[in-house]
Protein backbone atom coordinates (compact mmCIF):
# COMPACT_ATOMS: atom_id res chain seq x y z
CA UNK A 1 0.00 0.00 0.00
CA UNK A 2 1.24 3.65 -0.89
CA UNK A 3 0.41 6.08 1.64
CA UNK A 4 -0.28 9.81 1.01
CA UNK A 5 1.97 12.36 3.10
CA UNK A 6 1.32 14.62 0.43
CA UNK A 7 -2.26 15.60 1.42
CA UNK A 8 -2.87 18.88 2.84
CA UNK A 9 -5.16 18.51 6.03
CA UNK A 10 -6.69 21.48 7.68
CA UNK A 11 -5.63 21.10 11.57
CA UNK A 12 -7.14 24.63 12.79
CA UNK A 13 -10.37 24.97 14.91
CA UNK A 14 -9.35 21.42 16.64
CA UNK A 15 -7.42 22.54 20.22
CA UNK A 16 -4.14 21.75 18.49
CA UNK A 17 -1.02 23.45 19.99
CA UNK A 18 0.60 24.03 16.92
CA UNK A 19 -1.93 26.03 15.10
CA UNK A 20 -4.07 26.97 17.48
CA UNK A 21 -1.90 28.74 19.46
CA UNK A 22 -0.41 30.69 16.91
CA UNK A 23 -1.17 34.21 18.17
CA UNK A 24 -0.13 33.58 21.41
CA UNK A 25 3.24 32.16 20.25
CA UNK A 26 4.13 34.21 17.82
CA UNK A 27 2.09 37.37 17.87
CA UNK A 28 0.68 36.47 14.25
CA UNK A 29 -2.32 33.89 13.91
CA UNK A 30 -1.10 33.56 10.17
CA UNK A 31 2.18 32.46 10.50
CA UNK A 32 2.82 28.87 8.42
CA UNK A 33 3.23 26.53 11.81
CA UNK A 34 5.98 24.34 11.53
CA UNK A 35 7.11 24.61 15.07
CA UNK A 36 5.84 21.91 17.77
CA UNK A 37 7.05 18.29 17.15
CA UNK A 38 3.97 16.66 16.46
CA UNK A 39 3.40 15.85 12.36
CA UNK A 40 1.01 17.38 9.98
CA UNK A 41 0.28 13.55 8.17
CA UNK A 42 -2.76 11.84 9.15
CA UNK A 43 -1.92 9.29 12.01
CA UNK A 44 -1.66 5.83 10.44
CA UNK A 45 -5.16 3.87 9.19
CA UNK A 46 -4.35 1.30 11.17
CA UNK A 47 -4.21 2.94 14.52
CA UNK A 48 -7.23 4.63 13.60
CA UNK A 49 -8.84 1.80 13.41
CA UNK A 50 -7.63 0.54 16.78
CA UNK A 51 -9.05 3.53 18.68
CA UNK A 52 -12.64 3.83 16.65
CA UNK A 53 -12.84 0.24 17.39
CA UNK A 54 -12.62 0.83 21.36
CA UNK A 55 -14.43 3.90 21.09
CA UNK A 56 -16.88 1.52 19.90
CA UNK A 57 -17.62 0.44 23.44
CA UNK A 58 -19.60 2.52 25.49
CA UNK A 59 -17.94 2.56 28.79
CA UNK A 60 -14.13 4.54 29.16
CA UNK A 61 -13.42 3.31 32.32
CA UNK A 62 -9.85 2.77 34.50
CA UNK A 63 -7.86 0.05 32.42
CA UNK A 64 -4.23 -1.04 32.79
CA UNK A 65 -1.73 -1.93 30.09
CA UNK A 66 -1.25 -5.88 29.45
CA UNK A 67 1.31 -8.25 28.74
CA UNK A 68 0.52 -8.06 24.74
CA UNK A 69 0.25 -4.46 25.05
CA UNK A 70 4.16 -4.61 26.17
CA UNK A 71 4.94 -7.85 24.13
CA UNK A 72 3.72 -5.37 20.99
CA UNK A 73 6.59 -2.57 22.11
CA UNK A 74 9.07 -5.58 22.68
CA UNK A 75 8.51 -6.93 19.35
CA UNK A 76 9.08 -3.42 17.68
CA UNK A 77 12.32 -2.94 19.82
CA UNK A 78 13.65 -6.47 18.61
CA UNK A 79 12.40 -5.96 15.03
CA UNK A 80 13.70 -1.68 14.72
CA UNK A 81 16.83 -1.62 16.80
CA UNK A 82 18.09 -5.66 17.68
CA UNK A 83 16.95 -4.73 21.48
CA UNK A 84 15.74 -7.56 23.10
CA UNK A 85 13.72 -6.08 26.27
CA UNK A 86 11.96 -7.97 28.49
CA UNK A 87 8.51 -6.72 29.71
CA UNK A 88 9.07 -6.88 33.16
CA UNK A 89 11.84 -3.70 32.72
CA UNK A 90 8.89 -2.24 30.82
CA UNK A 91 6.50 0.15 32.58
CA UNK A 92 3.77 2.68 31.53
CA UNK A 93 4.32 6.24 31.73
CA UNK A 94 2.48 8.86 30.61
CA UNK A 95 4.73 11.44 28.66
CA UNK A 96 8.28 10.89 27.97
CA UNK A 97 8.75 14.73 29.81
CA UNK A 98 6.59 13.38 32.40
CA UNK A 99 9.10 10.59 32.81
CA UNK A 100 12.20 11.94 32.88
CA UNK A 101 10.77 14.82 35.04
CA UNK A 102 9.54 11.81 37.42
CA UNK A 103 12.72 10.30 37.36
CA UNK A 104 14.54 13.62 38.59
CA UNK A 105 12.70 14.05 40.96
CA UNK A 106 13.14 10.10 42.11
CA UNK A 107 17.04 10.05 41.87
CA UNK A 108 17.89 13.22 42.78
CA UNK A 109 17.71 15.92 45.50
CA UNK A 110 17.13 19.58 45.75
CA UNK A 111 20.80 20.89 44.58
CA UNK A 112 21.83 18.21 42.79
CA UNK A 113 23.73 18.65 39.63
CA UNK A 114 21.86 17.05 36.58
CA UNK A 115 23.85 17.90 32.96
CA UNK A 116 22.45 18.05 30.08
CA UNK A 117 23.72 18.94 26.37
CA UNK A 118 22.50 21.99 24.68
CA UNK A 119 21.33 23.04 22.44
CA UNK A 120 18.47 20.85 24.04
CA UNK A 121 14.87 20.41 24.15
CA UNK A 122 13.91 22.73 26.41
CA UNK A 123 11.81 20.71 28.63
CA UNK A 124 15.19 19.64 29.88
CA UNK A 125 16.05 22.71 30.72
CA UNK A 126 13.01 22.73 32.92
CA UNK A 127 12.82 19.52 34.08
CA UNK A 128 16.28 20.75 36.29
CA UNK A 129 15.78 24.18 36.66
CA UNK A 130 11.82 23.90 37.87
CA UNK A 131 12.59 21.23 40.38
CA UNK A 132 15.17 23.40 42.78
CA UNK A 133 18.05 20.86 40.91
CA UNK A 134 21.17 22.69 39.37
CA UNK A 135 21.82 22.41 35.31
CA UNK A 136 25.01 21.87 34.50
CA UNK A 137 25.44 22.43 30.30
CA UNK A 138 27.84 20.56 28.31
CA UNK A 139 27.37 22.40 25.28
CA UNK A 140 27.42 20.35 22.34
CA UNK A 141 30.27 21.60 19.78
CA UNK A 142 29.80 21.89 16.51
CA UNK A 143 33.44 21.11 14.51
CA UNK A 144 32.04 21.86 10.76
CA UNK A 145 31.18 18.33 10.09
CA UNK A 146 28.07 17.97 12.75
CA UNK A 147 28.16 18.69 16.30
CA UNK A 148 29.89 16.78 19.20
CA UNK A 149 30.04 15.55 22.60
CA UNK A 150 32.36 17.29 24.79
CA UNK A 151 34.15 14.14 26.57
CA UNK A 152 36.62 16.36 28.06
CA UNK A 153 34.83 18.82 29.67
CA UNK A 154 31.66 16.15 30.45
CA UNK A 155 34.33 13.92 32.52
CA UNK A 156 35.08 17.16 35.19
CA UNK A 157 31.26 17.39 35.08
CA UNK A 158 30.62 14.01 35.73
CA UNK A 159 33.15 14.52 38.59
CA UNK A 160 30.17 16.04 41.11
CA UNK A 161 26.88 15.30 39.00
CA UNK A 162 24.34 12.90 40.04
CA UNK A 163 22.59 12.67 36.64
CA UNK A 164 22.73 12.95 32.95
CA UNK A 165 19.75 13.24 30.53
CA UNK A 166 20.56 12.31 27.08
CA UNK A 167 18.84 12.65 24.26
CA UNK A 168 19.38 9.91 21.75
CA UNK A 169 19.10 10.56 19.00
CA UNK A 170 19.46 14.81 19.22
CA UNK A 171 16.52 17.19 18.95
CA UNK A 172 17.36 19.92 17.42
CA UNK A 173 20.52 18.96 16.24
CA UNK A 174 19.44 15.99 14.63
CA UNK A 175 22.30 13.49 15.60
CA UNK A 176 22.35 9.65 15.74
CA UNK A 177 25.07 9.37 18.52
CA UNK A 178 26.91 6.33 17.55
CA UNK A 179 28.02 3.65 19.62
CA UNK A 180 31.36 4.74 20.12
CA UNK A 181 29.92 8.27 21.35
CA UNK A 182 28.07 6.35 23.32
CA UNK A 183 30.25 4.21 24.76
CA UNK A 184 32.45 6.83 26.05
CA UNK A 185 29.55 9.11 27.56
CA UNK A 186 28.48 6.11 28.89
CA UNK A 187 31.96 4.90 30.63
CA UNK A 188 32.23 8.77 32.08
CA UNK A 189 28.74 7.99 33.44
CA UNK A 190 28.96 4.85 34.75
CA UNK A 191 32.71 5.90 36.68
CA UNK A 192 31.35 8.63 38.44
CA UNK A 193 28.03 7.35 39.59
CA UNK A 194 26.08 9.57 37.41
CA UNK A 195 22.71 7.97 35.89
CA UNK A 196 21.92 8.49 32.63
CA UNK A 197 18.32 8.93 31.67
CA UNK A 198 18.06 8.31 28.11
CA UNK A 199 15.10 9.96 25.91
CA UNK A 200 14.99 8.11 23.05
CA UNK A 201 11.78 9.19 21.62
CA UNK A 202 13.53 10.01 18.55
CA UNK A 203 14.63 6.55 17.62
CA UNK A 204 12.43 5.36 14.93
CA UNK A 205 13.03 8.39 13.15
CA UNK A 206 16.55 7.49 12.45
CA UNK A 207 17.01 8.35 9.00
CA UNK A 208 17.54 6.13 5.81
CA UNK A 209 21.21 5.27 6.09
CA UNK A 210 21.76 5.71 9.88
CA UNK A 211 21.47 3.45 13.12
CA UNK A 212 20.29 3.89 16.23
CA UNK A 213 22.09 2.32 19.17
CA UNK A 214 19.67 2.30 22.30
CA UNK A 215 22.04 3.17 25.18
CA UNK A 216 21.04 0.08 26.81
CA UNK A 217 22.45 -1.89 24.72
CA UNK A 218 25.99 -1.18 24.65
CA UNK A 219 26.30 -3.74 27.56
CA UNK A 220 25.19 -4.77 30.74
CA UNK A 221 27.29 -2.33 33.13
CA UNK A 222 25.82 0.74 30.77
CA UNK A 223 21.93 -0.75 31.39
CA UNK A 224 22.36 -1.34 34.24
CA UNK A 225 22.89 2.68 35.03
CA UNK A 226 20.38 3.73 32.80
CA UNK A 227 16.50 4.33 32.50
CA UNK A 228 15.27 4.58 29.08
CA UNK A 229 12.09 6.17 27.77
CA UNK A 230 10.54 5.46 24.39
CA UNK A 231 7.20 6.48 23.03
CA UNK A 232 5.18 5.73 20.25
CA UNK A 233 3.81 9.02 19.62
CA UNK A 234 6.51 10.89 17.87
CA UNK A 235 7.04 8.32 15.09
CA UNK A 236 3.39 7.75 14.74
CA UNK A 237 1.50 11.20 15.43
CA UNK A 238 0.20 10.05 18.43
CA UNK A 239 1.38 13.08 21.09
CA UNK A 240 -2.18 13.60 22.18
CA UNK A 241 -2.40 10.34 23.79
CA UNK A 242 0.08 11.13 26.39
CA UNK A 243 1.36 7.58 26.42
CA UNK A 244 4.82 6.03 26.79
CA UNK A 245 7.15 3.53 28.03
CA UNK A 246 10.13 3.77 30.69
CA UNK A 247 12.33 0.68 30.13
CA UNK A 248 14.77 0.11 32.97
CA UNK A 249 17.02 -2.89 33.34
CA UNK A 250 17.98 -2.06 36.93
CA UNK A 251 15.65 -4.13 39.28
CA UNK A 252 16.44 -1.40 42.17
CA UNK A 253 16.26 1.49 39.98
CA UNK A 254 13.14 0.39 38.83
CA UNK A 255 11.53 -0.45 41.57
CA UNK A 256 12.24 3.43 43.18
CA UNK A 257 10.89 4.61 39.82
CA UNK A 258 7.71 2.30 39.99
CA UNK A 259 6.90 3.67 43.19
CA UNK A 260 7.49 6.80 42.57
CA UNK A 261 4.78 6.81 39.54
CA UNK A 262 2.20 5.02 41.35
CA UNK A 263 2.53 7.41 44.17
CA UNK A 264 2.08 10.44 41.81
CA UNK A 265 -1.03 8.24 40.47
CA UNK A 266 0.36 9.06 37.24
CA UNK A 267 0.36 4.72 36.38
CA UNK A 268 -3.06 3.96 34.37
CA UNK A 269 -3.30 6.21 31.71
CA UNK A 270 -5.68 6.38 29.02
CA UNK A 271 -7.62 3.62 27.31
CA UNK A 272 -6.99 5.17 23.22
CA UNK A 273 -3.04 5.67 24.63
CA UNK A 274 -2.80 1.54 24.66
CA UNK A 275 -4.76 0.63 21.58
CA UNK A 276 -3.05 3.02 19.71
CA UNK A 277 0.35 2.14 20.42
CA UNK A 278 -0.11 -1.52 19.93
CA UNK A 279 -1.46 -0.82 17.02
CA UNK A 280 1.61 0.89 16.06
CA UNK A 281 4.17 -1.17 17.20
CA UNK A 282 2.42 -4.27 15.72
CA UNK A 283 1.25 -2.76 12.06
CA UNK A 284 4.00 0.36 11.90
CA UNK A 285 6.59 -0.93 9.85
CA UNK A 286 5.69 -0.33 6.14
CA UNK A 287 4.29 3.02 6.69
CA UNK A 288 7.02 3.96 8.77
CA UNK A 289 9.20 2.63 6.04
CA UNK A 290 7.36 5.35 3.63
CA UNK A 291 7.36 8.17 6.13
CA UNK A 292 11.08 8.55 6.70
CA UNK A 293 11.57 8.59 2.85
CA UNK A 294 8.96 10.99 2.57
CA UNK A 295 11.05 13.00 5.61
CA UNK A 296 14.22 12.58 4.01
CA UNK A 297 12.69 14.08 0.49
CA UNK A 298 11.59 17.18 2.33
CA UNK A 299 15.07 17.08 4.03
CA UNK A 300 17.00 17.73 0.67
CA UNK A 301 14.54 19.55 -0.67
CA UNK A 302 15.20 22.17 1.78
CA UNK A 303 19.19 21.63 1.81
CA UNK A 304 19.15 21.98 -2.22
CA UNK A 305 17.00 25.37 -1.68
CA UNK A 306 19.02 27.12 1.04
CA UNK A 307 21.96 26.28 -0.62
CA UNK A 308 20.85 27.74 -4.41
CA UNK A 309 19.27 30.20 -2.43
CA UNK A 310 19.94 31.29 0.72
CA UNK A 311 23.69 30.31 0.86
CA UNK A 312 23.83 32.44 4.54
CA UNK A 313 21.92 29.96 6.18
CA UNK A 314 24.12 27.09 7.74
CA UNK A 315 22.94 23.63 8.40
CA UNK A 316 24.08 20.47 8.74
CA UNK A 317 21.75 17.67 7.19
CA UNK A 318 19.59 15.64 10.58
CA UNK A 319 20.73 12.44 10.62
CA UNK A 320 17.47 11.76 12.75
CA UNK A 321 14.21 13.71 13.52
CA UNK A 322 12.01 15.36 11.09
CA UNK A 323 13.56 18.79 12.31
CA UNK A 324 16.01 21.07 10.59
CA UNK A 325 18.24 23.68 12.70
CA UNK A 326 19.05 26.82 10.59
CA UNK A 327 21.58 28.94 11.52
CA UNK A 328 20.72 32.55 10.79
CA UNK A 329 23.53 34.23 12.64
CA UNK A 330 25.12 34.97 9.29
CA UNK A 331 22.56 37.70 8.42
CA UNK A 332 24.45 39.89 11.75
CA UNK A 333 20.73 40.35 13.16
CA UNK A 334 20.28 40.84 16.46
CA UNK A 335 17.66 38.09 18.38
CA UNK A 336 14.54 40.48 18.18
CA UNK A 337 15.34 41.47 14.33
CA UNK A 338 15.43 38.02 13.51
CA UNK A 339 12.56 37.14 15.51
CA UNK A 340 10.28 40.11 14.07
CA UNK A 341 11.35 38.84 10.17
CA UNK A 342 10.68 35.46 10.51
CA UNK A 343 7.53 35.56 12.47
CA UNK A 344 5.98 39.18 11.12
CA UNK A 345 7.39 39.28 7.33
CA UNK A 346 7.86 35.81 6.25
CA UNK A 347 4.85 34.66 7.98
CA UNK A 348 6.71 31.69 9.35
CA UNK A 349 6.26 29.87 12.65
CA UNK A 350 9.23 28.20 13.27
CA UNK A 351 10.86 27.48 17.17
CA UNK A 352 13.34 29.75 18.26
CA UNK A 353 16.87 28.62 19.01
CA UNK A 354 17.24 30.10 22.12
CA UNK A 355 14.69 28.03 23.62
CA UNK A 356 17.17 25.18 23.34
CA UNK A 357 19.69 26.86 25.50
CA UNK A 358 21.97 30.04 24.67
CA UNK A 359 23.80 27.85 22.32
CA UNK A 360 20.71 28.18 20.00
CA UNK A 361 21.06 32.30 19.43
CA UNK A 362 20.15 33.11 15.75
CA UNK A 363 19.33 29.40 15.26
CA UNK A 364 15.75 28.56 14.61
CA UNK A 365 14.15 24.69 14.43
CA UNK A 366 11.86 24.13 11.41
CA UNK A 367 9.60 20.90 11.64
CA UNK A 368 9.80 18.99 8.09
CA UNK A 369 7.20 16.09 9.15
CA UNK A 370 4.28 17.91 6.68
CA UNK A 371 3.27 17.71 2.61
CA UNK A 372 5.85 18.90 0.68
CA UNK A 373 3.78 22.08 -0.87
CA UNK A 374 3.87 23.40 2.63
CA UNK A 375 7.95 23.36 2.81
CA UNK A 376 8.12 24.60 -0.63
CA UNK A 377 6.04 27.42 0.67
CA UNK A 378 7.96 27.73 3.47
CA UNK A 379 11.21 28.23 1.46
CA UNK A 380 9.57 30.84 -0.95
CA UNK A 381 8.54 32.50 1.85
CA UNK A 382 12.06 32.50 3.61
CA UNK A 383 13.69 33.68 0.12
CA UNK A 384 10.93 37.04 0.22
CA UNK A 385 12.50 38.13 3.29
CA UNK A 386 16.07 36.81 3.81
C1 LIG B 1 13.45 14.81 22.91
C2 LIG B 1 12.00 14.86 23.21
N1 LIG B 1 11.56 14.24 24.31
C3 LIG B 1 10.23 14.24 24.63
C4 LIG B 1 9.31 14.89 23.83
C5 LIG B 1 7.86 14.90 24.22
O1 LIG B 1 7.47 13.71 24.74
P1 LIG B 1 6.06 13.51 25.42
O2 LIG B 1 5.04 14.17 24.55
O3 LIG B 1 5.90 12.03 25.47
O4 LIG B 1 6.14 14.12 26.76
C6 LIG B 1 9.74 15.53 22.66
C7 LIG B 1 8.78 16.23 21.81
O5 LIG B 1 9.12 17.00 20.95
C8 LIG B 1 11.12 15.51 22.35
O6 LIG B 1 11.59 16.09 21.25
Amino acid sequence: MKYDFDRIINRADTNCVKYDLRKQVFGNPDVLPMWVADMDFETPDFVRKAVIKRAEHPVYGYHFKDEPYFQSIAGWLKRRHQWEVPTEWMSYTPGVVCGFTMAVMAFTQPGNEIIIQPPVYPPFHHAVSSHGRKLVYNTLVDRGDGYEINFDQLAEQAKTAKMLILCNPHNPVGRSWTRNELLLLGEICLKNNVLVISDEIHCDLVLPGYKHTPFATLGHQYAMNSITFHAASKTFNLAGLATSTAIVPNETIRKTYVAYVEDMEAHLGNIFGKVSTQAAMTYGDEWLGQLLDYVQGNIDYVAEYLSVHLSKVKFHKPQATYMMWLDFNGYGLSEEELWHKMTQEANLGFNRGKDFGEAGSGFFRINLACPRATVEEAMRRLKSVF
